[in-house]
């Protein structure tokens, strides 16, 4: 049985990967600050040393790595720290993966686009307009740099249950259902993806040995406020809560976002790895709730 690492488990992402993984791998969970799965081992990314160990010790086939500072903001007003962690901390899970013989998988972002355009294909130029996009086009460079057989995968707003922390859907969900009226730009564009659909997107793509640059978001290109009314529609909330605002008026960012960094997912469907559309993303995620180990999101 082929043996995959995954970094970040601890992650929204990370953690759905482990549980698909599960199935036909052995998985290698690896953390930074909380472990959620059993024998989950700690390995902070910046820690070059700690890495080589651990990819090292446990001798892995392929490395997902999703571990990230994905805090868009905070990337922003810790410059440092957020390229010791997407560039350095890239690099050094790279070295480790070149030095121990695994294939690497990284995952990057729709953010590396400027978002002037939409609908972004895999070899349209990047040309990030915030911190966070930068330090994963660094890591994507670097990651095409050391690995010759690397895959990179860029997702758009990444979603779901997950136990640790809000992500977009779930504080929709959660504002609305304790009645909180929310600001939702109107005029910025993204491609959600449920971060179950992108797990075995990701599970299909290994199986594959696929290679190269996949946009691996959902099917369907919307404004966050489009999103957001199909969200309290699917789980049957106000959407009068919900207040169509211009990007320019939301005074809660510091850093800019891309306009529309929506994905072309053209390349991933013509091999026949369909990402699933919004409703039905939405739907799959409602159908958990049962499922769900954090009361406070249901
Ligand atoms: N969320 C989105 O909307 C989105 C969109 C496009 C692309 N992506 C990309 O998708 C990937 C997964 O995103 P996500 O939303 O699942 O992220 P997330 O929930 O914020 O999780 C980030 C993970 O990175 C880990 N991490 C952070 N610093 C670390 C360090 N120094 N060493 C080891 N691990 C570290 C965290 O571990 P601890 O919490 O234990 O520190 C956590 O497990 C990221 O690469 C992100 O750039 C995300």
């Amino acid at each position: 049985m082929k043996k995959v690492l995954v970094t970040g488990s601890s992650g929204l992402l990370g953690g759905k990967l482990v549980k698909v993984l599960h199935d036909e791998y052995e998985v290698v969970p690896t953390h930074n600050t909380e472990s959620l799965f059993h024998g989950s081992i700690r390995m902070d990314i910046v820690d070059g040393d700690e890495v080589s160990r651990v990819i090292e010790e446990s001798s892995p086939d392929i490395v997902v790595h999703a571990a990230a500072e994905t805090n868009v903001d905070k990337c922003e007003t810790n410059k440092d720290w957020a390229w010791s962690v997407n560039v350095l901390g890239t690099k050094n899970v790279a070295e480790a993966c070149v030095k121990f013989g695994a294939k690497l998988i990284f995952i990057s972002t729709d953010y590396v686009f400027d978002g002037s355009k939409g609908l972004y294909r895999e070899d349209d130029e990047a040309n990030p307009i915030n911190h966070y996009g930068l330090t994963k086009l660094k890591g994507e460079e670097l990651v095409r740099g050391y690995c010759q057989d690397s895959t990179i995968v860029r997702p758009s707003v990444v979603y779901g249950w997950h136990t640790r922390k809000l992500n977009f859907a779930t504080w929709v969900i959660d504002s609305l259902r304790n009645r909180k009226r929310i600001p939702v730009a109107e005029d910025h564009y993204n491609s959600p993806t449920l971060a179950d659909d992108l797990s075995e997107i990701i599970s299909l793509m290994i199986k594959r040995k696929l290679c190269g640059v996949y946009h691996t978001a959902g099917a369907e290109r919307a404004s966050r406020y489009e999103f957001a009314l199909k969200i309290a529609e699917t789980f049957g909330l106000d959407r009068s809560l919900i207040s169509p605002v211009r990007m320019v008026d939301v005074g809660a960012w510091i850093a800019l976002r891309p306009r529309d960094s929506s994905l072309c997912v053209d390349k991933i469907k013509r091999i026949g790895i369909g990402p699933s559309d919004l409703s039905a993303a939405l739907k799959r995620m409602k159908e958990q709730i049962g499922c769900s180990t954090n009361p406070s999101f249901i």
